[in-house]
């Protein structure tokens, strides 16, 4: 059978992303142009800016991606982008690539969903992963647990009733002073923590035992720093980071697990950028460990945003017939599960 070789774009938010993915499962480049550096001075990330510095990288990015997979234009089968969900701004430049590079190539166009490929990323490493599985997503907008029953089909049985996992990062490593990108500085500075030094509050929601509630935690922890603050009191960062990381980690780990057993595909995979986090990757494994169940996690580089997990996606849905027309546009909600 001849090789299908997908052409991924990815532009949600603040990183310019190309790669080419052979068979759905293998990636032949994986290009990623940060802009973490330029949005680092504003303490997050800016969309004018983004979308500006995405215009500037996407043709050099899709030119190297080619050129490292070693495969001219005319060999690829599709091209895969991100339409959905992301910064409007930033989204509608990968759009307007990919349309722009499937039209004059004479090559089918297949819209991806964002989480679709932060999911999809568990493929790449494992083989052997086939859906059903039960998969937490953790990443700067979304915190969902689902069930991924079929390739791109997704039943949500869990979600953030707030902040997502990774804003919730973000907030508190602004307000202990680590700055942006929060994750993986919290990440970095617990690792030198107790994780026990102070007991944040762990947030259920009455009657949804799979849905998850960041606000309060995030609050406790606001409240904890501006009291020090006010009293002149110094804050031991790594002690918070710690301490506020584990409570997150708690609340990931204790629903995903459940989730696992209720519905009993005795696998689990994390996905997103939050899912890069070693607290995270580390209690999950011990207690998918313990209970017997099978845990599938992307290398770091996977779980943040990248254009591989996107050629991935749009792998299966091409197989499925996903086709998009010159009218496809970004929809920054997209829901999940949405076409
Ligand atoms: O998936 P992603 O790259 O972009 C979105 O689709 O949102 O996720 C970005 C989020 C940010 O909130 C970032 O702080 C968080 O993932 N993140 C982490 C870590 N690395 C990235 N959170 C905790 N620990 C990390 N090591
Ligand atoms: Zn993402």
């Amino acid at each position: 059978m001849k090789d299908v070789l997908i052409l991924a774009i990815e532009s949600s938010c603040d990183e310019t992303a190309a790669s080419v993915v052979k068979n759905g499962r293998e990636v032949l480049s994986n290009v990623i142009s940060s802009q973490i550096a330029l949005h680092t001075q504003f303490g997050g990330v800016v969309p004018e800016i983004a979308s500006r510095k995405h215009m500037e990288r996407i043709n050099p990015v899709i030119t190297q991606a080619l050129a490292n997979a070693k495969v001219a234009l005319a060999d690829i089968t599709a091209v895969g982008v991100t339409y959905g969900p992301g910064l409007v701004g930033a989204l509608l430049v990968g759009v307007a690539e990919a349309k722009a590079v499937a039209y004059g190539a004479k090559k089918p166009l297949v819209g991806v969903h964002h989480i679709e490929g932060h999911v999809a990323a568990n493929f790449i490493e494992h083989k052997d992963l086939e859906p059903p599985f039960v998969c937490l997503i953790v990443s700067g907008g979304h915190t969902h647990l689902v069930i991924v029953k079929g390739y791109g089909e997704f039943e949500i049985i869990g979600r953030t009733r707030d902040d997502a996992a990774g804003e919730a990062f973000d907030k508190v490593a602004r307000a202990v002073g680590l700055g942006y990108p929060g994750g993986p500085k919290v990440d970095k500075a617990a690792r030198m923590g107790n994780p026990h030094a102070m007991e944040f509050p762990r947030a259920k929601v009455a009657g949804a035992p799979y849905d998850f509630s960041f606000s309060g935690l995030k609050s406790a922890v606001l409240n904890y720093v501006n009291h020090a603050k006010m009293t002149g009191d110094e804050i031991c960062v790594p002690d918070v980071a710690a301490s506020f990381q584990n409570a997150v980690v708690e609340a990931l780990v204790s629903r995903t697990i459940l989730a696992a057993k209720e519905y009993g595909h005795g696998k689990v995979a994390i996905a997103g950028g939050v899912a890069s986090n070693t607290a995270l990757r580390a209690a999950m494994a011990a207690a998918c460990k313990e209970c017997g169940l099978g845990f599938y996690y992307p290398s770091p580089v996977y779980c943040t945003d990248n254009a591989a997990m996107i050629g991935v996606a749009a792998y299966y849905e091409y197989q499925k017939g996903t086709r998009h027309g010159w009218d496809l546009n970004a929809v920054p909600n997209l829901k999940l599960g949405e076409r």
